[in-house]
């Protein structure tokens, strides 16, 4: 019996606090007008001293357990896509799974950076299809203030905070009806880490150290590779890019997403952008843009949904889906 992946539910969740432009060109030599035309953010979700990427990850994660009317005890799989772990370990997944209240299955995190997500749904939906699994919360959470060096205007202006999550469930063919995770393409490029790293770490230095970015290195690097692989995974599915019906791209530049709307032929209204209000939050921005599509009515069930991402490693990769 064949068995798919499929989206039964997402939540969200950003921090209270919001930073705008304004007031970080009050701290470092940046100004609003420079944020916006170079990168299209107006503002970001910093979150508080008292709250932790597991914090963020179950608000979301019990947002898409709602969504989708399931609760902790159906879920038997927690996968947080991280690159800002609560701890050094355990993982945020079994923090997350604790505070959730779930008592079985397993739990464990990926480390991907920006593309965390795509290699966490990858993965997740061979879990589910071997039928190892049968529900799972995957979640992208996100503290990326807390390893921003808020004196380096290059980076610190672009970050922000916030966890999304998605309830997949493991259904055979009849019941999936063409819905579900179809297919995914994941690379990394590890001789160009230079470009986006974090200068710390357990066993390099003992710290934590900040992101460091080559942003102009990694800017030419991205529409090319990104829209590699979303030609790869529309091709592995027998189908074109023009084909489906939303675009979920990984929020790290406005500049970024128009290149690969306008190489690929895509019409902007089909590209969900939450990049204005939230900045790049890392793996957290694909299910923060994917929730916002489904809450306010554009992604509807079975519409064909491609999403996409490239961070530190350099890592990049896409997924095709339909909702
Ligand atoms: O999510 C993970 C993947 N990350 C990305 O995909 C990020 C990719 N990179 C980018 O999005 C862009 O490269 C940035 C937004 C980071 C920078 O934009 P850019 O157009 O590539 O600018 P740049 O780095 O070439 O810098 C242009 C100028 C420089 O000044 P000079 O040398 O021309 O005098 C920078 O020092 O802008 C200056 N600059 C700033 N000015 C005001 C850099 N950051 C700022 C700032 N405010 N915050």
């Amino acid at each position: 019996m064949s068995l798919t992946a499929i989206v039964r539910g997402c939540g969200a969740y950003l921090p209270e606090n919001v930073l705008t432009n304004e007031e970080l060109s009050k701290t470092v030599d940046t100004s609003d007008a420079w944020i916006r035309e170079r990168t299209g953010i107006k503002e970001r979700h910093i979150a508080a001293k008292d709250e932790k990427t597991s914090d963020l990850a179950a608000h979301a994660a019990r947002a898409a357990l709602k969504s989708a009317g399931m609760d902790a005890s159906d879920i038997d799989l927690v996968v947080v896509a991280t690159t800002t772990p609560d701890l050094t370990f355990p993982s945020t997944a079994a923090i997350v799974q604790a505070k959730l209240g779930i008592e079985q299955g397993a739990a464990f995190d990926i480390q991907a950076v920006c593309t965390g997500f795509i290699y966490a749904l990858s993965t997740v939906e061979k879990f589910l299809a071997s039928g190892q699994n049968k529900r799972a919360l995957l979640i992208g959470a996100e503290t990326f203030s807390r390893i921003l060096d808020w004196t380096d205007r290059a980076t610190c202006v672009l970050f922000g905070d916030g966890a999304g999550a998605f309830v997949l469930e493991a259904q055979d063919e009849t019941a999936a009806a063409g819905r579900g995770v179809m297919n995914s393409y994941l690379r990394c490029d590890g001789r160009l880490v230079d470009l986006l790293y974090v200068d710390g770490g357990v066993s390099a230095t003992q710290s934590t150290g900040h992101v460091r970015m080559e942003g102009n290195k990694v800017f030419r690097e991205a529409v090319i590779r990104i829209s590699e692989a979303m030609e790869r995974v529309v091709a592995d599915a027998c189908i074109k890019v023009t084909d489906i019906d939303w675009f979920v791209p990984h929020q790290a530049n406005e500049r970024i997403i128009k290149g690969v709307v306008k190489k690929l032929d895509l019409r902007p209204d089909q590209v969900i952008t939450t990049i204005a209000g939230q900045g790049n939050t890392s793996a957290a921005s694909i299910p923060l843009a994917y929730c916002a599509g489904v809450d306010d009515g554009r992604i509807k069930q079975g519409d064909l949904v491609l999403l996409e991402a490239m961070g530190g490693g350099l890592t990049w990769g896409a997924a095709l889906m339909r909702a």
